[in-house]
């Protein structure tokens, strides 16, 4: 454990490594703050639900696409595919337990609340019960929540730790695969569907 401390500090750098055109990590975080916002109206609409409200269909069916192909396909696949395994290819044994047992485990919990939401949501258009509806509200805030401290951690800790730690001709390699997922036209048009769902939520 020691070992691993000593290794860290050796590998940081005292300044963030940017250079003037920002890197991929700069619209991750923009991406976090989507992804938030989605996490404050999900929790105002369970509120609403909360103090006699309507379970509102189609609000929450957009909100699990949401969950699904903003959150999941467009930024957490390229965290996955992309920043994460450089991440543990180049810094190994420093980093792993946090991307591993840290930021992985978060997206899978992620996807339980957004499938466990969706049974909750089949489950009570049916039944209309009390217990369902409770369901509902635990797993939609469940994600909301988990998503605000796991997008704070990566903000805090693991971009600023890539950002310190892996070489600059990294973190271009990183930005230019980043550009490349983000620049694919089917990317591209899903990512704006998504910002015009999301808007389209909005009361
Ligand atoms: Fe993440
Ligand atoms: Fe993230």
């Amino acid at each position: 454990m020691s070992e691993n401390k000593l290794n860290l500090m050796d590998i940081l750098r005292p300044e963030p490594n940017l250079d003037q055109q920002g890197d991929a990590v700069d619209s991750m975080l923009k991406e976090h703050e989507k992804i938030n916002e989605m996490g404050d109206m999900v929790r105002e609409r369970c509120l609403d639900i909360m103090h006699g409200e309507d379970v509102d269909e189609a609000f929450l069916r957009n909100f699990i696409r949401f969950a699904r192909d903003y959150a999941d396909h467009l930024h957490h696949g390229k965290e996955e595919k992309i920043l994460f395994p450089t991440m543990t290819e180049e810094l190994g044994l420093v980093v792993e337990p946090l991307i591993n047992t840290g930021m992985m485990v978060d997206h899978d919990f992620g996807r339980y609340h957004i499938a466990e939401l969706e049974t909750a949501l089949n489950n009570y258009l049916e039944s209309g019960e009390d217990m369902d509806r409770l369901e509902i509200l635990t797993h939609a805030c469940g994600w909301a929540d988990l998503l605000a401290r796991h997008t704070n951690k990566e903000n805090m800790v693991v971009y600023q730790f890539a950002r310190r730690a892996l070489a600059r001709e990294t973190m271009d390699e990183i930005y230019r695969k980043c550009r490349e997922f983000d620049d694919d036209p089917k990317e591209a048009a899903l990512r704006e569907e998504m910002l015009e769902l999301m808007e389209d939520m909005r009361r």
